[in-house]
């Protein structure tokens, strides 16, 4: 491994980027004095500061200092349609102008029209509706510590299911993934969290062998997010399921990322798996703060009336909120009546990427992958962290090789190319982003030469 020094180089591509949005600068002071480091998501917070948007139309974004910035980030991965897709905005506008949308704290029809879609593309039974993922997760793993009276939870190593205290616990990479990432958790909680390995059927085995008797539930996302953006291998899936039922450990897939980003439903169907609990956030919303638990009835009625309302997924005073419902509804009424067009849209206009980000940085002589790049199960991926790592022929299927600085060069792949391809007026977050249906052929080839034109920059540096 190489130990490359990128800090004149990234001081270089600061001073460029300061006069380049001198506005977002100003922006930034002013920011610094009433929000923790000028805003409230730390991932938004790039460095030396963020573009401040003004608009989003699609793929595209239009900032403070008039610049139009292609962006891959896309709501977190959550956009399939792209910035303020029209089928959504159109609808909610015309409600909103008609005094209909704000009125929170009433049961209406749009949530059952919500859950009933979802039931229908997922099979789940029921379906509860918060208002973020860490909460659809936290309460999936309340529900499952409930329903099957077992303390411990198993989880991925690099797996991320929000800011919670069950999930704050083997996410960062520090020569393994086993540490706790918060502080102000009791470790009454993180000692019950045990963390296993992804794509590692073996280590699972190891795992439930051990502690299978004790644990409440398996949580697993079938395409990791923040470790890799790679999809599971159906024989990973396939032991989770098997495990989870043989020792009666209930499975949680966390699909907040992967639901409605492969198909109108769970990712977990492409796999043949069916999970007790599954959790479902971002795309789902449309656009808005909508997030789900849905899944097996019986388990989900710890929550009602009918099991005694032992379990407290309850209170939140935007769940349901009438104009998120709206825009979830007819969001994935879109996405359910258009499958058979965006799905395959999304996976060319992903292969696509991948193959002209890859095309580009070879010819200027520089060696990257794409995570999960070899995966059988979803081709099409329109998720991607563009990795660079030291040796061409390592394999990168698991978070360990991917989030290894031995293995990748993290710093290139996260900060020096996020910053390089900014002055380029394109959007990235861990290496890349994800597609939408707004991504066309024009958008890939404006990539394309942002990517030559930061390599131009950084090359000399490598
Ligand atoms: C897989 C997964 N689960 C849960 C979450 C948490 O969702 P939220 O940020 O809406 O709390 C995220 C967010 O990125 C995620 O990627």
């Amino acid at each position: 491994m190489k130990k490359r020094d990128y800090t004149q180089l990234m001081a270089e591509l600061a001073q460029a980027y300061a006069k380049h949005s001198p506005k977002s600068a100003k922006l930034h002071e002013r920011a610094l004095k009433y929000l923790v480091d000028g805003g409230s998501h730390s991932l938004r917070l790039l460095q030396p500061f963020a573009p401040r948007i003004v608009g989003a139309q699609g793929a595209w974004l239009d900032d403070e200092d008039g610049h139009q910035i292609l962006d891959f980030w896309q709501g977190h991965y959550g956009n399939i349609l792209g910035h303020n897709p029209k089928a959504v905005t159109s609808v909610l506008a015309e409600v909103l102008k008609n005094g209909y949308g704000l009125q929170t704290g009433f049961t209406d029809r749009l949530q059952i029209e919500a859950a009933q879609i979802i039931c229908e593309q997922t099979g789940a039974e029921h379906v509860r509706f918060t208002t973020s993922g860490a909460l659809a997760t936290m309460y999936a793993i309340m529900l499952a510590r409930a329903f099957t009276g077992r303390d411990l939870v198993l989880k991925v190593g690099g797996g991320w299911h929000g800011a919670h205290p069950w999930g704050l616990k083997g996410v960062g990479f520090h020569d393994g993934f086993e540490g706790v990432d918060s502080a102000g958790i009791p470790s009454a909680i993180t000692d019950e969290i045990i963390v296993t390995g992804f794509n590692n059927p073996d280590m699972l085995c190891d795992h439930f062998r051990e502690y299978g008797n004790k644990l409440a539930c398996f949580i697993l996302e079938p395409v990791i997010g923040a470790a890799g953006l790679m999809p599971a291998t159906r024989d990973y899936m396939q032991t989770a399921q098997e495990l989870t039922q043989k020792y009666g450990v209930l499975l949680i897939l966390d699909e907040v990322v992967s639901a409605f980003r492969y198909r109108a439903g769970d990712a977990g169907a492409l796999y043949g798996v069916h999970p007790d609990l599954l959790c479902l956030g971002k795309a789902i919303g449309g656009g808005m703060g909508v997030s789900a638990v849905a899944g097996r009835f019986d388990i989900l009625s710890l929550v009602g009336a009918g099991g005694g309302n032992e379990v407290k997924f309850s209170g939140g005073t935007h769940s349901g909120h009438p104009a998120s419902m709206l825009a979830a509804k007819t969001c994935m009424a879109h996405m359910v009546k258009n499958e058979a067009e965006i799905y395959p849209k999304l996976a060319e206009i992903g292969k696509k990427t991948r193959r002209t980000v890859t095309h580009t940085f070879t010819e200027e002589g520089i060696f990257i992958r794409f995570a999960g790049d070899r995966n059988e199960m979803l081709p099409g991926n329109s998720l991607h962290m563009l990795l660079f790592p030291y040796e061409q022929d390592r394999q990168l299927i698991t978070p360990e090789e991917v989030r290894n600085p031995a293995v990748c060069d993290i710093t290139l792949g996260e900060k020096v190319m996020q910053l390089a391809l900014l002055l380029e007026n394109v959007y990235t977050v861990h290496g890349l982003g994800c597609n939408t249906t707004a991504h066309t052929e024009t958008e890939i080839q404006f990539l394309a030469k942002a990517c030559r034109r930061a390599i131009s920059r950084i090359k000399n540096y490598l």
